[in-house]
């Protein structure tokens, strides 16, 4: 068995102002909890990605709050925007993060896999609801070249971003995922390379498939959905444990985990 090549995933930490929290939870202090916990147990990790929802606000102070608790990260992380941030204060935060179009996306090779990560951030107002997301012209023919250059290389293919392009059963969600989400799918199913889709937004953890694409859907590091299928708002939260992700290429397959930090406290017992 060979070491799997792995990267730590962590969506929709909506770091806020200091002093302010979220449904009497405090998304700094879970964000700090979760990275400790995920740096103390993989510290054969390669990449961190950060999928969107940085921030509650989008505020400047946000955005430092959260480079300051990346600070001493030991490794490289890539993020991408989502619908709770804002264009300039996430390129004046995350500058490297960002192309010569602005758009928030990059292609990182774990071991011999690919990852893709794609800004579905709605910068021209397409979509209209406010929150839903939108991927233009632009951002699709990155993709293309992008899984043609990969098709090349004979390299698979993970594509991370933040918005879902596929139905959850939460409708007030649904209402604002990838308002072109069709346009990413055809794209993606166009692909042979593309074996995996990985996605924020909805702050629950899912597993689906969308024409045929395996989909993993991963828990916010602070707030959750309620399991109100069908009800409620997007704005609905409940105190559920935040998860991040432990995405694996190992021996050929591609693996997602999701891990419920605040559940673990590491000690292993072995019954009889
Ligand atoms: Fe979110």
């Amino acid at each position: 068995m060979d070491v799997p090549h792995k990267a730590l995933i962590f969506t929709d930490m909506h770091i806020t102002r200091a002093g302010e929290t979220i449904i009497g939870l405090d998304p700094l202090a879970r964000f700090e909890e979760a990275l400790a916990h995920a740096l103390a147990r993989h510290p054969d990790a390669a990449q961190i990605l950060l999928l969107g929802d940085l921030t509650h606000t989008g505020a400047p102070e946000e955005y430092a709050r959260l480079t300051s608790a990346l600070r001493d990260c030991p490794l490289p992380v890539a993020a991408t925007m989502g619908n709770h941030d804002l264009p300039k204060p996430f390129a004046a935060a995350f500058r490297n993060d960002v192309d010569e179009h602005g758009f928030a996306q990059a292609a990182l090779d774990l071991g011999p896999l690919r990852i893709l990560l794609l800004d579905t951030f709605d910068y021209d107002g397409k979509a209209k609801l406010g929150h839903d997301g939108w991927l233009c012209d632009l951002r699709l023919a990155w993709l293309e070249a992008e899984l043609a250059r990969a098709a090349t290389e004979a390299r698979d293919v993970v594509v991370a971003c933040h918005h879902p392009p596929c139905p959850t059963g939460f409708w007030a969600m649904d209402a604002i995922g990838l308002a072109n989400g069709d346009a990413l799918l055809r794209r993606l199913r166009s692909s042979p390379q593309v074996k995996h889709l990985i996605c924020g937004h909805i702050h629950r953890t899912i597993m689906a498939s969308a024409d045929g694409l395996p989909v993993s859907i991963l828990k916010s590091t602070c707030h959750q959905m309620p399991m109100m299928l069908g009800g409620g708002t997007s704005a609905d939260s409940v105190d559920e444990p935040g998860a991040y992700g432990i995405l694996l290429s190992l021996n050929g397959a591609i693996v997602l985990h999701s891990e419920d930090f605040a559940l673990s406290t590491g000690d292993i017992s072995r019954y009889a």
